[in-house]
């Protein structure tokens, strides 16, 4: 079977719902997604039946041990990493980045170097001025090509010195939307002998993930832009996890991956994880066989969440051309991203644009009124923001399709849009 739009959909309660006989259009997914029934029931089943604080000798607790201990595993199959050890979970992306922040940062120095990009959402970026303000390190800006919404890697290896010890990259933009060659990335920085830690939150939902292959030292991304609950997991190459100091209290483990968690987690939520992971999988056991040759080299699970995230991202790339073809035929409008056809697959399908009379948020407003969901703005991409000249104008209106979406519901934003841009 191929991709099934409507066995996809009605996975998802949220779809179905109406406000006075009016459909939702979900097109707010970079802001979050919406969830999966077998998501809701683990974290239901999860509360209701094993809960209980861990590594205690009663029932409850071993079940909440196997919860987390089965989300670890789910996370080292979505990622591809070596080890379930190796997988931190926190309350979100942003949240762990500052926690992390600080043990990378027993690793520098005064005047070491960190490189950042204008591509990147602000907790990729604040957390690490924030770091180089205490440590007074030197921050250097990997800039875009406004153009093309792309890196020049030259220009990453003309910022590259002998005091650069971290680069922090987004694997794709929340506002752009382009994805960058973090592999690129990564063999030019370890070359260097340099670090890596890369914002998978936008990645996430579109492409499949290979830590190993992409070859960075820290991957971190947030299941409620995934299709699962509002949680936040890191990945770490062990030998560098191993390295640092975790911030943590006494009597809190001092073993991986425990030490960088802190307190009590929500084990709810990472129940939820794991559900999140399975949901791929069973696209990809059911929809996509087609694609699991191109990861024969992994097996089960991870091998279907793998084919899963190629068929969806096929899918997504026919809603992107479409919803951006659209778009450039609407006077007015500009595209604050890559729009050539043939260059989808080096975007996932969040499109942001600007009009050249009506304000982003006036739009967002009228677009809500119609039960049309999406998000205006710089949403959090302030470097994005700034560098396009469109920080003071009020950011940009986002649509972000992801795999629940349809090409009618693409039409009929297109069709609400129009007479909204004319008033
Ligand atoms: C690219 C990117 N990075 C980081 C974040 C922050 O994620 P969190 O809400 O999990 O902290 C977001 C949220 O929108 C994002 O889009």
């Amino acid at each position: 079977m191929n991709f099934d739009l409507q066995a996809i959909r009605s996975q998802f309660p949220a779809l179905a719902i109406t406000d006075n006989g009016t459909r939702r259009i979900y097109f707010d997914n970079p802001g979050g997604t919406q969830v999966p029934v077998c998501v809701a029931e683990a974290i239901t089943d999860c509360l209701l039946t094993k809960n209980s604080n861990l590594g205690a000798f009663f029932a409850s607790s071993s079940d909440a041990d196997v919860v987390v201990q089965s989300a670890r595993e789910a996370m080292a199959d979505f990622l591809n990493a070596p080890s379930a050890e190796e997988i931190i979970f926190g309350q979100n992306m942003t949240t762990i980045t500052l926690h992390l922040s600080r043990s990378i940062g027993r690793l520098l120095r005064t005047g070491d170097e960190i490189i950042l990009t204008q591509m990147d959402h602000d907790a990729n970026v604040w957390p690490w001025v924030l770091l180089a303000r205490d440590l007074d390190l030197k921050i250097r800006w990997l800039p875009f090509n406004t153009d093309s919404f792309e890196f020049d890697l030259d220009d990453l290896d003309n910022l590259l010195t002998d005091r650069t010890r971290l680069v922090c990259v987004g694997a794709a933009s929340n506002l752009t939307g382009t994805i960058n060659d973090v592999t690129a990335i990564c063999a030019r920085a370890r070359e260097a002998g340099v670090l890596t830690y890369i914002d998978g939150v936008q990645a996430a939902p579109h492409v499949p993930i290979d830590v190993q292959e992409i070859g960075c030292d820290f991957y971190v991304c947030s299941a409620y832009k995934f299709f699962g609950p509002h949680q936040g997991i890191l990945w770490g190459r062990r030998e560098v996890l191993e390295q640092l100091e975790p911030y943590k209290v006494r009597p809190a483990p001092a073993e991986l991956p425990w030490c960088f968690e802190t307190g009590t987690q929500s084990h709810e939520g990472i129940a939820g994880i794991a559900a999140t992971v399975d949901y791929f999988a069973s696209i990809g056991r059911s929809m996509a066989q087609d694609h699991a040759g191109s990861w024969s080299h992994f097996s089960g699970r991870r091998q279907h969440v793998h084919a899963a995230m190629d068929l969806l991202f096929n899918y997504e790339k026919s809603l992107a051309i479409h919803l951006i073809e659209g778009l450039v035929g609407i006077d007015g409008i500009n595209i604050q991203g890559i729009a050539a056809a043939d260059a989808m697959y080096r975007r996932v399908p969040s499109v942001s644009f600007t009009h050249k009379n009506v304000p982003p948020d006036v739009i967002a407003a009228a677009l809500a009124k119609q039960n049309i969901f999406v998000w205006s703005g710089h949403n959090y991409a302030v470097e994005v923001a700034k560098t396009l000249g469109i920080y003071d104008s009020g950011g940009v209106v986002r649509i972000g399709p992801v795999h629940y979406n349809s090409v009618a519901e693409i039409d009929e934003f297109l069709l609400t849009l129009v007479p909204i841009l004319r008033a």
